[in-house]
């Protein structure tokens, strides 16, 4: 006997037999499943959803590790759980390994599309002796029969272009109108396009999307190649005020790597840039302002003003990115010299402008945004929480790619962990890292000031103490994976840095950490957080975990939301102008927050 097992959001179906357990329908169905224990029941990290359907009873292994509330909610370990009927799995995201994060990431969104640039196909009778209207009053003439416009006026580089394309396409092809100005002209059928880009100090994201539908086609990230000239937004900064020379080198890496990102997801959905007819483009103010070649030494000067606040619109060309010659790319508006339109498009893409009671967002990323929704009132401050949980300045640090652990536990008989793509490990991404260090506070051999002890994997070096995570050949890794004292000092800089944030934020709005109704967790690095471990290492207040939600680049989803939707572009002004900024590197709590936020409690 056989049954049909769902696995949602993911939307992956297989048949397998009765019995088998939830785990290994999983992995049969190519659902990366957190699985650090490797099926022994003892990590509670493979926590699934039994939506519907029958399963075996509730073990005890189980309910050792889930809560009351978790099982009230049908809440299971998959490792243990037998199935017995047709089922429907839901999976939270803290279950799902990086890579599938990613996948669910691209669902599609659910707001009304009304893009500010409609595809409009034309099929013209060639002209005869009698017809004798001009090719552009052809098309004019189509398109306001067609879509009722009048005053229509072209962008000068499709019509240098219009007459030779219809004559090869036989008097067809597909206009792209924006407003009442065409900017585009296309083979018969192809679709205007948009593409999104978040611009981030270290990494950008491209989404390709389907102007018409709202669909993402197609989504991919790049490194930020600007990161060769420094690391974080100053050292960027201090590098474009050498000189023009160094701040043309800036803007055209970034440029650059933009224009291959739009080609690399063309390629992957078999489109073509010259059918992109819109860009947004999000990012801190540097980025921006990097991106556009505005001059950004009032940026790196105290009081760190930026050009101008607006959104801003202009022809893609007229910025060197590659799209169709007569598109537009579109800035959202920023808000301050540190919190940017990354910001903006996060508030917007989560909804929490409009949210009800006490909501806290968070984007973590080199810089990290937080904005408090309480009272009304929407508060923000940026908090350099620098690029630790990227992975820099951590010994055995790296990206989140094959071979990274992205998730471990020290139980007595060792170190459990799982790698991404299941690779033997070959050193820690930083919710690998960020685990390690709650790991080893929870077990004591770190203390509150960051200080580590003594343990059987502690060996004393040069540079100070290290724990051995994983030994060179231990697990076809070809060196030893290690997790040192430093490296727990880059942590309580960075987790020091986002919690003096969010207690400043609190204190402005007269409210403590019990107040908070939720959570929301925003960027690359917090949608694959073990959060318990955030809490526990005092980065997160703590609260139930029920109350945080973990949503992907919610920057980069706001990007796509004022790409597909005229309203949803115009909430961006608003919320830009509601939002009221905190300096915190003026702010007089900054210091003494700072300080208390370092220890690991
Ligand atoms: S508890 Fe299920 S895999 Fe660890």
């Amino acid at each position: 006997m056989s049954y049909q097992v769902d696995f949602e959001p993911l939307g992956r179906r297989l048949r397998v037999g009765r019995g088998v357990s939830i785990l290994t329908a999983a992995q049969q169905a190519g659902v990366g499943l957190v699985s650090i224990c490797g099926g022994k029941g003892t990590c509670g990290r493979c926590k699934v959803q039994v939506l519907e359907g029958q399963v075996s009873p509730l073990s005890e292994t189980e309910a050792k590790k889930l809560t009351t509330d978790e099982i009230a909610r049908g809440y299971r370990l998959a490792c243990q759980v037998e199935i017995l009927s047709d089922l429907k799995v839901h999976i939270p995201p803290q279950s799902l390994t990086a890579a599938q994060r990613t996948q669910v990431e691209g669902q599609e969104l659910t707001v009304p599309i009304v893009p500010v640039v409609v595809g409009c196909d034309v099929r013209l009778p060639p002209p005869t002796r009698k017809d004798i209207r001009s090719d552009l009053d052809r098309v004019g003439d189509h398109l306001i029969e067609t879509l009722g416009l009048s005053d229509l006026t072209v962008d000068f580089t499709v019509l240098r272009q219009l007459s030779t394309h219809l004559r090869e396409w036989e008097w067809s092809g597909t206009v792209g109108v924006r407003g009442r100005e065409v900017v585009s002209f296309n083979p018969l059928g192809r679709k205007p396009l948009g593409l999104a880009v978040d611009l981030g100090t270290t990494k950008l994201a491209g989404y390709l999307v389907d102007l018409e539908t709202g669909q993402t086609l197609a989504m991919a990230g790049a490194m930020n190649p600007q990161i060769a000239y420094g690391e974080d937004v100053m050292a960027r900064i201090a590098y474009a005020m050498q000189g023009e020379e160094q701040a043309a080198t800036l803007r055209e890496a970034v440029v650059g790597a933009v224009n291959d990102l739009a080609r690399n997801l063309c390629t992957q959905s078999s489109h073509h840039p010259e059918e992109i007819v819109e860009a947004v483009v999000v990012g801190n103010t540097a980025m921006h302002h990097l991106f556009l070649g505005l001059p950004v030494r009032q940026l790196g000067l105290a009081p760190y003003l930026p050009a101008l606040t607006d959104a801003l619109e202009l022809k893609a060309r007229e910025v060197g990115l590659e799209i169709a010659p007569g598109g537009y790319v579109h800035l959202l508006p920023i808000i301050a010299g540190f919190v940017g339109a990354d910001h903006v498009a996060m508030i917007l893409s989560t909804e929490i402008y409009e949210a009800e009671g006490t909501v806290l967002g968070l984007d973590i990323g080199t810089n990290t945004e937080v904005v408090l929704r309480a009272n009304g009132r929407l508060i923000s401050c940026s908090t350099a929480s620098g690029p630790a949980f990227e992975g820099a300045h951590i010994k055995d640090g790296m990206r989140a790619a094959e071979g990274a652990i992205e998730r471990l536990r020290i139980v007595a008989s060792g170190v459990e962990y799982q790698t991404i793509g299941d690779a033997p490990p070959v050193g820690l991404c930083g919710s690998g890292v960020l685990d390690a260090v709650a790991q080893l506070r929870q077990l004591g051999v770190v203390d509150e000031r960051g200080s580590m002890g003594d343990h059987p994997r502690v060996r004393r070096t040069e540079h100070g103490p290290e724990f051995v995570l994983v030994a060179a050949g231990e697990d076809g890794n070809g060196r030893d994976v290690v997790l040192t004292r430093g490296d727990v000092g880059e942590i309580q800089l960075a987790k020091g840095a986002i919690r003096a944030g969010i207690n400043i934020l609190l204190d402005e709005a007269g409210l403590s950490e019990r107040d908070i109704d939720e959570v929301i967790i925003a960027g690359a690095f917090g949608t694959y957080i073990d959060v318990s471990s955030a809490i526990v290492i005092g980065m997160f207040p703590p609260l139930p975990l029920e109350r945080f939600r973990q949503v992907g680049n919610a920057a980069g989803m706001g990007a796509r939301l004022a790409l597909i939707s005229k309203q949803q572009r115009a909430k961006t002004a608003e919320i830009a102008r509601r939002v009221e900024y905190i300096e915190l590197t003026n702010d007089s709590r900054f210091v003494d927050e700072f300080a208390k936020a370092m220890y690991l409690k």
